[in-house]
């Protein structure tokens, strides 16, 4: 593929962009500066492509991972806050990656994107029940009476169907480790509206065995790893 296409591909803007970033020497390819923007490159996943000193793996498609912070919308056309595209480097807002699921604005933690449209469709799929762990806190001391509530079930009113908590662990009175396999609407706050209790603040800290990693600070994102991938079909751990 001429180099000024596998940029553009990559989000470096459009095709004549490319061409002026790499004619200006802003470019290397694997260490070794290019600066002629039809040279053809083999597209290979892990490429090492360097523009303006930043290093970018190739990627066909790319998958990430976002540390969400409160305050942030989960939305192409954020209303009342930001999108979370503002956390996110030019490539990958030109690339359109998209969240696959919604964190509340609210709601914290892990958090992942791609422009892989299979990828969000299977990871989204009901049927694959792909777990999704939160840490809740809780507004009022949790009693054993929410948390067997919970695992049991409880009516939402959007469903005739109870919700119900894969797993429940009280951490301590006020924090709950929900995991859940479906993802309706504000569900976990509903869920424990529900048990007379309130959901003060949620982070996802798990999706299947793929956890939000401790050195990885709020607002910040990571590429995923063909094996940390694998994680999310897994059980949380
Ligand atoms: N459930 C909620 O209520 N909010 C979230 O952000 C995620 C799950």
């Amino acid at each position: 593929m001429r180099l000024e296409r596998l940029l553009q591909q990559q989000g470096f803007g459009t095709r004549k962009a490319c061409r002026k970033l790499i004619r200006q020497g802003r470019f290397a390819l694997a260490g070794a500066p290019l600066t002629d923007p039809f040279v053809d490159v083999a597209a290979e996943e892990g490429l090492l492509l360097r523009v303006d000193g930043e290093d970018w793996p190739y990627a066909g498609k790319a998958v990430i991972m976002l540390n969400k912070p409160a305050g942030y919308e989960c939305s192409k056309n954020p209303r009342h806050h930001p999108g979370i595209d503002a956390l996110l480097p030019p490539p990958f807002v030109a690339r359109a990656l998209q969240s696959v699921g919604r964190l509340d604005e609210d709601s914290t933690g892990l958090l992942l994107l791609t422009d892989d449209g299979a990828l969000i469709h299977a990871l989204s799929s009901p049927g694959r029940k792909v777990e999704k762990r939160y840490r809740v806190t809780a507004r009022h001391p949790l009693d054993t009476a929410q948390i067997e509530a919970l695992r049991a079930g409880v009516v939402l009113r959007d469903a005739p169907q109870p919700a119900r908590a894969l797993a429940v662990e009280a951490a301590d009175a006020h924090t709950l480790l929900l995991t859940l396999t479906e993802g309706r609407y504000h569900q976990v706050k509903r869920m424990l509206a529900a048990v007379g209790n309130r959901a003060e603040a949620l982070q996802r800290v798990a999706i299947g065995a793929l956890r939000l990693p401790a050195d990885l600070p709020e607002g910040q994102w990571r590429w995923l790893a063909a094996a940390d991938l694998e994680l999310v079909w897994r059980k949380t751990a």
